[in-house]
């Protein structure tokens, strides 16, 4: 089983959604002996951003590409690769001013890509990547589950579920760490989201 595992926060060994994406590939190790993985940190090594050129590089090959952005567009189809590798692709997501951190929208701007992970049919788009499973290893500083008064802001998990259901993928699980700026957040926050991941079955 060939597993991605993707962080992302800005906040180095500190930070908490590193420590769940980390107990849900331990978990993965543990219950998928055969278990490969490859690891990207897209804040420690950020990922071009997507320029006019670049953009227009997405899909081709190494050969069709203007020497100018060779080595971006080589990055970018890197990561693309890694993805397309995967089986399952664990991504440590903190919220960010209620979204996902920058880096890793650059990382979502390298995978749509027609004809690789969604093609368009006479029906609309269709995703590609459906034989895929994804992991969500989350941290909010707040709460924003269903029912409580700032879910409407809540543009983080929602906005990967809503970017990989495009590419097809909606075999989702998330691992939440939530409440971890409120007052006894840390007590209960981290813990039960590594408690969770400890008891994770992905199939
Ligand atoms: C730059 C920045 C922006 C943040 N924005 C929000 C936010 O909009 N809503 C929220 O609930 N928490 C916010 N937080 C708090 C983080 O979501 C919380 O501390 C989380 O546990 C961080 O995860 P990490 O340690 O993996 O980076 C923010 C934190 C930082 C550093």
């Amino acid at each position: 089983m060939n597993v991605l595992h993707v962080d992302s926060s800005i906040l180095g060994a500190h930070s908490v959604s590193r420590a769940v994406s980390a107990a849900v590939v331990s978990r993965l190790r543990e219950t998928h002996r055969d278990a490969n993985v490859v690891y990207r940190d897209v804040a420690a090594a950020p990922l071009p951003q997507l320029t006019g050129s670049l953009a227009a590089t997405l899909g081709k090959s190494a050969d069709q590409v203007p020497s100018e952005v060779a080595r971006e567009a080589a990055a970018l189809r890197q990561a693309l690769g890694e993805v397309l590798a995967a089986d399952v692709i664990v991504v440590g997501v903190p919220m960010y001013n209620f979204g996902i951190p920058s880096q890793l929208k650059t990382w979502l701007d390298a995978l749509a890509v027609a004809g690789v992970t969604f093609r368009y049919s006479s029906a609309g788009p269709e995703g590609l990547l459906g034989s895929k499973r994804l992991v969500i290893a989350s941290s909010q500083g707040g709460f924003y589950r269903p029912g409580t008064p700032a879910v409407a802001f809540e543009h983080q998990e929602s906005h990967l579920r809503a970017f990989f259901a495009f590419l097809g993928l909606t075999n989702v699980q998330v691992v939440r760490a939530d409440g971890t700026k409120v007052s006894g957040g840390d007590e209960h926050g981290l813990p039960t989201a590594l408690r969770e991941a400890a008891a994770l079955q992905v199939a």
